[in-house]
């Protein structure tokens, strides 16, 4: 939808990051919209769908964490035509994150600096919402994930018990580079123990997005968090969170890199990780996503699903649309019949 491009994407791009999502969360919200959205962008082809961990998806195009934090514009995104959504990050507590500047578009490369580090109002707020999505959302066999994080083992296990009944699956967030500890659990030991104080409680398929990993000794240690996560029958593997990046523009002096820029890393990584857990496991791809091409070389390198979030912003409303038919048309094009037999 090339009026995205060339009306409203530089009017919302004259705003601040933060005002611009705040208008774009307007309309998201609003139930007159949702059903105009769904009219214009929503799309459904049995011939897309996807079974991988435990979970089946209308659609392999879903919304990446960080979207809606507060698991409050789960139908709006769902009415973009997305397959699922995930929703979060939640944490225990309300956080108010890290200080402004926190956000900073890079038009040129087509890419976001994110250092927001977890502003989010709390469980409790993310446990309404969630509960009123799932009673929305009932029979329209999109599944909606939570992701969730915390700095304690208790703290995930908390956001774990909570929300899971509300939702197909909990996602951990062990990878922002925004947030001071949660790193901790890249650590083999500690992850280990995080997985199995969740799989006492677990009854809705669990996720782990990954850290990216940028020479032999990164990929050496999330290969072996990978492998853990196969041992202990994680249900799917998140490929991956930003980069990193130091950025003098943010008060932090550092944030996450997302967008274009990371399309190349993910294929590679989506490839490797495949290579480690075999068919089993799902492995969802996420970094630098925005066209059906892009879709297209994810799901040959081995995911079975992509996630964006970037590429909602620059490429518009119609960015999942527009993926899935092209999907289509590559599969008719190839003689192919469903997105699942792509990957082969
Ligand atoms: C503004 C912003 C906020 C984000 N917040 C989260 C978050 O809360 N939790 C998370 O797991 N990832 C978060 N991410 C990372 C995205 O989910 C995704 O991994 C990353 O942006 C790469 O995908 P993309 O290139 O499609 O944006 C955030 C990214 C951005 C740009």
């Amino acid at each position: 939808m090339q009026i995205y491009k060339k009306v409203f994407r530089p009017l919302l791009f004259r705003f601040s990051p933060e005002h611009a999502q705040a208008a774009a969360d307007f309309f998201l919200k609003q139930s007159f919209f949702k059903s105009a959205l769904s009219h214009y962008f929503d799309y459904f082809n049995p011939r897309l769908a996807v079974s991988a961990g435990n979970v089946t998806y209308p659609s392999p195009v879903g919304v990446a964490a960080g979207y809606d934090k507060n698991c409050r514009f789960i139908d709006g995104l769902l009415s973009l035509g997305f397959g699922y959504v995930v929703a979060g990050t939640v944490t225990v507590q309300p956080r108010a994150g890290n200080p402004s500047p926190r956000l900073l578009r890079l038009p040129s490369r087509e890419a976001i600096i994110n250092a927001l580090g977890f502003p989010g109002k709390g469980l409790k707020s993310a446990k309404d919402y969630l509960q009123d999505a799932q009673m929305r959302q009932r029979g329209s066999g999109k599944p909606i994930i939570v992701s969730v994080s915390g700095l304690k083992i208790q703290e995930f296990v908390d956001c774990q018990k909570t929300l899971q009944p509300f939702v197909d699956g909990v996602e951990l967030n062990i990878s922002s580079p925004n947030t001071e500890g949660i790193r901790t659990f890249q650590d083999p030991y500690n992850f280990e123990a995080l997985i199995l104080a969740l799989n006492e409680s677990r009854i809705k398929p669990l996720l782990v997005k990954m850290p990216p990993y940028f020479d032999e000794l990164g990929k050496e240690r999330i290969l072996r968090l990978v492998s853990i996560a196969a041992k202990e029958g994680v249900d799917g593997i998140t490929v991956a969170n930003t980069h990193p990046i130091k950025e003098t523009k943010l008060a932090v002096g550092h944030g996450g890199l997302s967008g274009k820029p990371l399309l190349w890393k993910t294929l590679e990584m989506i490839k490797e990780i495949r290579l480690e857990v075999g068919k089993g496991m799902a492995v969802h791809a996420c970094g630098g996503i925005f066209t059906c091409e892009d879709a297209i070389e994810a799901i040959r390198a081995g995911a079975n699903t992509v996630q964006l979030l970037t590429g909602l912003i620059y490429e518009g409303p119609s960015v999942a649309k527009n993926i899935s038919l092209g999907l289509i048309k590559y599969m008719d094009q190839k003689g192919i019949k469903t997105v699942q037999d792509l990957a082969k």
